[in-house]
């Protein structure tokens, strides 16, 4: 191990802020430190460097072999042993890291950290880094709500600054059900990207709305259009990364909403302007990605409109839906909430986003040339231009996440125009 402790800790680009760096896994000694090897893989693939600590239990479980083929690197297991600690060595390995996440991490593995006890592989590594620890808990659903292990995590929480990551709810190995399961590993990695991001959202409260409106023509069908809601979902997860405190309103789609994001669903324009109307007072910041109708059928049928009773042509009836994001724009006072707007354009995409920055009162819009091949609707990227009163800025196309990023960016600047940002860059409590 030749590597030396790492000096370059600034913030990290929220959109990736575990390439780079160092984490290092601290694996306990229950069933779900199999699971633990799909973490490190998750952590590598996401740009980590991952070194790999295990308890004498842990090594019960799954073999360091596994840890070791999977990082490339020799992994640590004994403290007491001459050649572990003369090629590891539990000081450089504490001082390397950039994040500590302790997967799983046991009641008796909780009880020892919070005790500062240093007695393996795993506790000294703790007890000596100075980097932000992430707990992801999993035991039995009775060791999880015994008072001492809720103690012990707040504790844990409360003294020492850590980060704690699920336990998940549901089926677990010894035959109970409750809250004891391991976090999802691409939990625990987002949990780890939170903790390791500027968290130059925290204490913003951010509304975002996502997806398609549908609009009943009967029972069994609906004006919709081609929103998959990625787009809007993607910008709910990178301001909550971010530290915003996040509402989505979402309409539907089959995108999984992030973990920790309020979800209010919808299904019309009409629903989606009531919860608008309903969550935009506690707003400092609103981001309208929804492609939300613009026309609705005059009448809806009870019944489902019979083919033969319609004969060959069908004339539709529609009714204008109320323009919701200009409706907000006019009702804001002294510049609050902070409005942007999405304008979903095929031809003169630049002109029309001006039209509707100016038409809709808002402080941003994102244009993005749907008609282009990997942007807008549907597709896992995007190509956006953020157009504001004092130009056209072009965002390079790139993953709808990274785009998220690149337009919070922006919002986290026109902010710190207006108020001094709150907010630290570590040591966030992920508590869910
Ligand atoms: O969901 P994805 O598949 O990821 O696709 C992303 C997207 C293409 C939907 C997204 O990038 C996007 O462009 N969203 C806005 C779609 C849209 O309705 O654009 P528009 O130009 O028609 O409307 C302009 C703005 O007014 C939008 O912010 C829209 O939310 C809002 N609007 C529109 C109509 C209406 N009746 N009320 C509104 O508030």
């Amino acid at each position: 191990m030749t590597d030396a402790p790492r000096l370059d800790r600034g913030p990290r680009d929220p959109a990736a802020p575990l390439a780079g760096s160092h984490v290092l896994v601290g694996v306990g000694g229950g069933i779900a430190a199999y699971k633990a090897a799909e973490l490190v893989r998750l952590l590598i693939k996401a740009g980590a460097t991952v070194d790999v600590a295990m308890t004498a239990r842990a090594q019960q479980f799954v073999g360091p072999m596994t840890f070791q083929a999977l990082t490339r690197r020799p992994v640590f297991t004994d403290l007491f042993s001459l050649t572990d600690e003369a090629t590891i060595g539990h000081i450089q390995l504490a001082d390397r890291a950039d994040l500590v996440v302790i997967a799983p991490a046991t009641a008796n593995l909780i009880a020892r950290l919070a005790a500062g006890m240093a007695d393996d592989a795993v506790t000294s590594t703790v007890l000596a880094t100075r980097a932000p620890v992430l707990l992801a808990p999993a035991m039995n659903v009775n060791m999880w709500g015994h008072p001492l292990t809720a103690a012990n995590v707040q504790r844990l929480v409360d003294v020492a600054k850590y980060n704690v990551v699920g336990p998940g709810d549901g089926f677990l190995a010894c035959n109970w059900t409750g809250p004891g399961r391991l976090a999802d590993p691409k939990d625990i990695v987002e949990a780890a990207a939170h903790v390791l991001s500027a968290q130059d959202l925290a204490g913003t409260r951010v509304l975002v709305t996502a997806g398609p409106t549908q609009e009943a023509l009967d029972p069994a069908r609906y004006l919709g259009n081609r929103s998959s809601g990625k787009m809007g979902v993607a910008l709910a997860a990178a301001a909550q990364r971010r530290g915003a405190t996040v509402t989505l309103i979402l309409g539907p789609s089959a995108v999984e909403p992030p973990l920790g994001v309020r979800v209010v669903p919808v299904e019309t324009a009409a629903q989606l302007g009531a919860a608008l109307d309903a969550e935009v007072g506690g707003a400092d910041v609103v981001i309208m990605a929804a492609a939300v109708a613009d026309y609705r059928p005059m009448t809806v049928s009870p019944t489902k409109l019979k083919r033969g009773a319609l004969g060959p042509e069908v004339q539709l009836e529609l009714v204008a839906n109320p323009d919701l994001l200009a409706r907000l724009g006019a009702r804001r006072t002294g510049g609050t909430p902070l409005l942007v707007g999405f304008a979903a354009e095929t031809t003169d995409v630049i002109a029309n986003a001006r039209t509707k920055l100016a038409a809709k009162k808002c402080d941003l819009i994102v244009a993005n040339d749907v008609g282009e091949p990997g942007a807008g609707f549907g597709v896992d990227t995007n190509h956006v231009t953020l157009v504001d009163a004092a130009g056209a800025h072009d965002v390079p196309a790139g993953p709808k996440a990274q785009v998220a990023h690149r337009i919070l960016d922006r919002v986290v600047a026109v902010l710190a125009g207006k108020r001094t940002p709150a907010g630290s860059q570590r040591g966030k409590r992920v508590l869910r």
